[in-house]
C-alpha cells in the first residue's frame, strides 16, 4: 500500500507519517516547508522521518501543479491524505489571499489529480471551524453549517463542497474529516497550548482572549492519527449514501465528512491552570476581548466515526499537557 501524504512536515503530518512508517506503509511526503512558523520544527520533523526507508519526500508547493502532478505520477499512490493547508484562523483576518491559494487552489489540485490516478481512497483536512456560529452542542455532521466566521473556516467549507461535487461525477471516493483543536509534542508555536507554554516559561504576558470564557474540544494528536490509521481502509461507497453527509440525503457520491475529536469540552481557563500545575509557575494573564473569526465554543460528537472504525480517544487534557511539556522542556533544553 502506498500513501502519499500532503503537509508531511506539518504537526498532524509529521506525527501521522511516522505511524504509517512504522506500520510498514511506503509513504511519500509533500510539503513547502513554508516559513509561516518556524521553520526549523518542520525541518525537525522531517529529519526523523528521513531516517525510515519507506520514505520519500518532495519539497514543493500544492500550487505548482507541473510538481504536484509528477510526483503523484511517480509515486503512484493509492491511497491519499491531504493534511497540507494554510492553517490558523487569526492569521486568516488580515492575510486572507494566501488561504484561497493554499487551501483552494491547492487542494483542488489534490482532488484533480486523485482523479487522473484512480486513488482508492482520498482523504481531506476539514475543521470544526466550519461549524461557526452554530449554537447547539455537541455539533453532529448532519447539523447545517452556514456560518463560518473566518477566511479560513470559509476555505475548508469551499474544500468540502468542491470534493463532495467531484465526488459525485467521478464517483472518487472521499472521507472529509472535521478535526477538533488538536495538540501534543511537536506541536504548532501558533496555537495556544505552545504560546502558553513559552509565555509562561519565559515570564511574559499571555493573551487570553475572550477574556477566557472560551471551551474547546482539545484532542491529543495520538488519538487523532490512530483514527486517521483507522480509517485508510474504511472506503466509502455509494451504499451509504446520505448517510455521513448534511443536508445530502439525495447524494449519490462515495463521500463522508466525519468529526474527529475528543468529545469532552475544557474551559479555556482550567486549560491554563494545568499547564501553570505542571509547569509549577503562575502565568502573567493579559485578558483580551474575543478575536475577530473566533469561535467561543466547540464540541465533537464521534458516533459516527466510532461506528465506522471503533475509534475512541483515549488521552484527556491532564495527560496529554503533560506530554506535550514534557517534549517542550527536552526539545528547546528548558
Ligand atoms: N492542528 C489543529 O488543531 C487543526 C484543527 C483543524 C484542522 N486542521 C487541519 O489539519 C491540517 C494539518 O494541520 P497542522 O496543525 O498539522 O498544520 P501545520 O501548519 O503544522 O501543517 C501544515 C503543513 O502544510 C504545509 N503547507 C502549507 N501550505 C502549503 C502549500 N500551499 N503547499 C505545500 N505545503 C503546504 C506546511 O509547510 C506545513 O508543514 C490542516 O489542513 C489544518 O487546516 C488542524
Amino acid at each position: 500500500m502506498k500513501i502519499l501524504i500532503t503537509g508531511s512536515s506539518g504537526f498532524i503530518g509529521f506525527h501521522l507519517t511516522k505511524l504509517l512508517l512504522e506500520k510498514g506503509y511506503k509513504v511519500h511526503g509533500y510539503d513547502s516547508m513554508n516559513n509561516y512558523y518556524d521553520a526549523k520544527l518542520k525541518k525537525a520533523r522531517l529529519n526523523i522521518l528521513k531516517k525510515f526507508k519507506n520514505f520519500t519526500f518532495t519539497k514543493s508547493k500544492l500550487e505548482n501543479k507541473k510538481k504536484l502532478d509528477e510526483t503523484f505520477y511517480i509515486f503512484k499512490p493509492n491511497v491519499v491524505i491531504h493534511l497540507a493547508a494554510q492553517a490558523g484562523v487569526r492569521y486568516s483576518v488580515n492575510k486572507p489571499r494566501v488561504y484561497l491559494d493554499s487551501n483552494i487552489i491547492g487542494s483542488f489540485n489534490i482532488i484533480e489529480i486523485s482523479h487522473k490516478l484512480k486513488v482508492k481512497h482520498l482523504i481531506m483536512a476539514s475543521s470544526s471551524s466550519v461549524y461557526g456560529a452554530n449554537k447547539k452542542f455537541p455539533f453532529k455532521e448532519i447539523d447545517k453549517t452556514e456560518t463560518q466566521l473566518s477566511i479560513y473556516a470559509s476555505t475548508k467549507k469551499s474544500n468540502e463542497s468542491i470534493a463532495h461535487s467531484y465526488s459525485n461525477i467521478w464517483k472518487i471516493p472521499i472521507t472529509m474529516l472535521r478535526f477538533f483543536t488538536v495538540y501534543g509534542p511537536w506541536g504548532r508555536p501558533d496555537m495556544a497550548l505552545f504560546k502558553f507554554t513559552k509565555g509562561i516559561l519565559k515570564n511574559k504576558k499571555i493573551d487570553i482572549y475572550n477574556y477566557g470564557k472560551m471551551y474547546r474540544d482539545f484532542t491529543y494528536i495520538d488519538d487523532i492519527v490512530k483514527g486517521v490509521e483507522l480509517l485508510i481502509n474504511k472506503i466509502p461507497n455509494i451504499k451509504q449514501k446520505g448517510k455521513y453527509i448534511n443536508d445530502s440525503l439525495s447524494s449519490v457520491a462515495p463521500f463522508r465528512i466525519l468529526n474527529i475529536g475528543n468529545t469532552k469540552k475544557v474551559h479555556l481557563l482550567n486549560f491554563i491552570k494545568q499547564i501553570e500545575l505542571e509547569l509549577g509557575k503562575k502565568a502573567i494573564k493579559n485578558y483580551m476581548p474575543l478575536q475577530k473569526g473566533d469561535v467561543k465554543q466547540t464540541l465533537s460528537n464521534t458516533k459516527l466515526l466510532k461506528d465506522l472504525t471503533g475509534y475512541t480517544p483515549k488521552v484527556n487534557y491532564k495527560e496529554g499537557i503533560k506530554k506535550f511539556l514534557d517534549w517542550y522542556k527536552k526539545y528547546y533544553k528548558n
